[in-house]
């Protein structure tokens, strides 16, 4: 993550440990080693870690050799992934996390998709899931429909980031929603973009039958989404998008959990296409002159915000 190996593992009694993947002695993967009990021991020699990367044994000699500990990174659970804090250790707060309500509700169903392994940069996927346009042209069979190209698309800028909308009134349901939703007329649909600086985007989308409700709640045969994408970045152009559903329907059907799934792999799919196609020319491009479209506005500022809190991280940690 971030251009720096990682090496992960549990403690006893359940605690995620992260350290560097890197033991200081002749440089082999931890990850190579064992886990014993709280420790983690390099296979090579046999120094011994602890969860906060200090080297508490080496089997070979009685004393252990200065400078033999490896980094470790405060880490944490929440919606079934370890968060890694990469940073300043003190500036860590396990309450920043993001957390979804709905993913504990017993009225919704929670579903793990695969981790997506995209050779694009982070920003171009937050691009992505900024911009509820391109559902019609990319993913034509699962969340796109033909007949919504000229239904605007608003944001708003949020404490936390972009929130882009678009509420089409009275479409024909795309495939996902036609699938659960089982309509017999026409639809209202929204799409809420909810982009959270740097890197988590999370996507309420769903249908009512047309004029039965708003985006908010009620309406007949409401189908609900809220698709959650963790963008983690690999590098400086490699990403995984560690995403995973939460669902208002069909929450007690194991059946439905892998047809929902299915679909949302192919679209997945078609962006990874997308993104990766324009990584490649980004990096032959560079920072060329691009044509610009209205509907970049929500993108842009989303990008802006990111630039702006890398700038004020890295003011704070100049100052200090
Ligand atoms: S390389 Fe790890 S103990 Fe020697
Ligand atoms: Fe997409």
């Amino acid at each position: 993550m971030l251009g720096e190996s990682l090496v992960l593992f549990r403690k006893s009694d359940g605690t995620p440990v992260a350290l560097h993947d890197r033991c200081p002695h002749r440089l082999l993967p931890l990850s190579k080693g064992m886990v014993k009990g709280d420790l983690i021991q390099c296979g090579y020699h046999g120094l011994i870690f602890d969860g906060s990367g200090r080297c508490v044994h080496s089997p070979t000699q009685a004393t252990v050799p200065p400078q033999a500990d490896v980094r470790s990174y405060p880490a944490a659970e929440r919606m079934g992934m370890v968060w890694i804090w990469m940073g300043d250790p003190a500036r860590a707060d396990a309450a920043d996390i993001y957390d979804l309500p709905q993913y504990h509700d017993p009225l919704w169903r929670a579903t793990e998709g695969d981790p997506l392994y995209v050779k694009a940069r982070y920003l171009l996927l937050c691009d992505n899931l900024s911009d509820p346009t391109h559902v019609t042209y990319v993913h034509p069979t699962t969340l796109g429909s033909p007949d919504v190209p000229d239904v605007p698309v608003t944001h708003r800028r949020q404490p936390w980031g972009v929130t882009t909308t678009r509420w089409t009134r009275g479409c024909d349901p795309v495939g996902l929603f036609q699938t659960f939703g089982n309509y017999t007329g026409k639809v209202d649909r929204w799409q809420h973009y909810h982009m959270y600086v740097p890197s988590t985007a999370i996507i309420d989308t769903g249908t009512i039958v047309a004029g039965s409700g708003t985006d908010r709640d009620g309406g007949e045969r409401r189908v609900q989404i809220l698709a959650c994408h963790f963008m983690t970045p690999v590098n400086e152009f490699e990403t995984i998008d560690y995403w995973l559903m939460v669902r208002n329907f069909a929450t007690n059907d194991p059946d439905a959990d892998e047809k929902f799934t299915a679909q949302l792999r192919i679209a997945f799919a078609e962006d990874k296409d997308v993104l990766e196609a324009i990584e490649v020319e980004e990096q032959a491009y560079r920072d060329g002159p691009k044509a610009g479209l209205d509907l970049d506005a929500s993108a842009g500022l989303f990008r802006r915000m990111v630039a702006q809190r890398i700038r004020d991280e890295s003011t704070a940690v100049a100052a200090e």
